[in-house]
C-alpha cells in the first residue's frame, strides 16, 4: 500500500501531506536554482536508490529532514555539524531556493538539497538502515478532522522510519499543535518493536539544545502554543 494512503481503492491519487504553493521566487532564489542546484542539489529519478557517499562525496553518518521550511534551522544544525552529512526534503520552491543560498552565504559542503515528496523519496530512494537520523520539525498540522488523513506523521510513515534508520539511530520529531503531539505520542509508543522513547512511554522529550528555534516554531511562540519534542531510538 502506498504510505501516504490509508485508502486501499486501487488507482487512486496518494494523499499527500502538502498542497503545492508555487509561490514566487525572488530574484536572489531564482539565481540559486540556476547557479546553486549544480552544486547542492540532488537530482532524483523515483525508483533510483541514492548513493550517499556519491551525493556527498563522503561516508560521513546522514541525517535527513522532512519539510525543512526556508532551511535555516537545517544549516544551523548543519554546519555545527561537521562530521555528518544532512540531506533536507522540501517541496516549496522559494523554500529549496533560500536554503540553497543559505549554504553558499555558509560554505557548506555538508548539506545537500531535494524537491521533492518526502515520503516518495523514503519509500523509493534510501536503501535500508542508511540514516543516522530522520528529523520532522513542524509537520504541518492539517487541524480540520476532514483533513487528518494528511498528516505526514502516520503508522505507515513510521514503519518507513523504521526501515531507513540504522539501529541505534534517532528520529525527531517537534510540533507546537497539541493534539498533533498526543497523537505523535500514541503513534511512536506503540511502534515499540522498533523504537524506543528516550524520554519514557507517554513522555515528551526535552528540547535538545542542538535544536535551534525554527520558523514555524517562531511564529507558534508568538501565538502561545506549546512546543513538544519527541526522540524516539531505532532498536
Ligand atoms: C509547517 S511547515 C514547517 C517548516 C519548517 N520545518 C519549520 O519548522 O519552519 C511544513 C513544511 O513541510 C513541507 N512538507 C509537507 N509535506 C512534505 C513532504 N511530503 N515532502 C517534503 N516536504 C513536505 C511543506 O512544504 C512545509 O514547508
Amino acid at each position: 500500500m502506498d504510505a501516504h494512503s490509508t485508502d486501499k481503492t486501487p488507482n487512486r491519487r496518494p494523499v499527500r501531506s502538502f498542497v503545492l504553493r508555487e509561490g514566487r521566487l525572488t530574484p536572489a532564489q531564482d539565481r540559486a536554482f540556476r547557479e546553486l542546484w549544480p552544486l547542492h542539489g540532488v537530482d532524483w529519478t523515483p525508483g533510483a536508490q541514492i548513493d550517499f557517499a556519491a551525493t556527498f562525496g563522503s561516508e560521513k553518518p546522514v541525517v535527513l529532514e522532512i519539510g525543512f521550511g526556508n532551511g535555516d534551522s537545517l544549516a544551523e544544525m548543519a554546519a555545527a555539524d561537521l562530521n555528518r552529512n544532512w540531506l533536507g526534503i522540501e517541496v516549496h520552491r522559494p523554500g529549496v531556493g533560500h536554503l540553497l543560498l543559505e549554504i553558499e552565504r555558509r560554505g557548506l559542503s555538508n548539506l545537500k538539497v531535494m524537491r521533492h515528496d518526502a515520503v516518495e523519496v523514503l519509500t523509493q530512494g534510501i536503501a535500508a538502515a542508511s540514516l543516522d537520523a530522520v528529523q520532522l520539525f513542524f509537520p504541518d498540522p492539517w487541524p480540520k478532522r476532514r483533513h487528518h488523513k494528511r498528516r505526514i506523521l502516520s503508522p505507515q510513515l513510521i514503519q518507513l522510519l523504521a526501515k531507513v534508520i540504522r539501529p541505534g539511530g534517532v528520529f525527531h520529531a517537534a510540533t507546537d499543535w497539541e493534539p498533533y503531539a498526543e497523537q505523535m505520542l500514541e503513534i511512536l509508543d506503540s511502534a515499540t518493536d522498533c523504537f524506543e522513547s528516550t524520554a519514557g512511554v507517554g513522555r515528551y522529550a526535552p528540547r535538545p539544545a542542538t535544536r535551534p528555534l525554527t520558523k514555524f516554531e517562531q511564529r507558534g511562540e508568538r501565538l502561545g502554543h506549546p512546543v513538544h519534542d519527541l526522540l524516539y531510538r531505532r532498536r
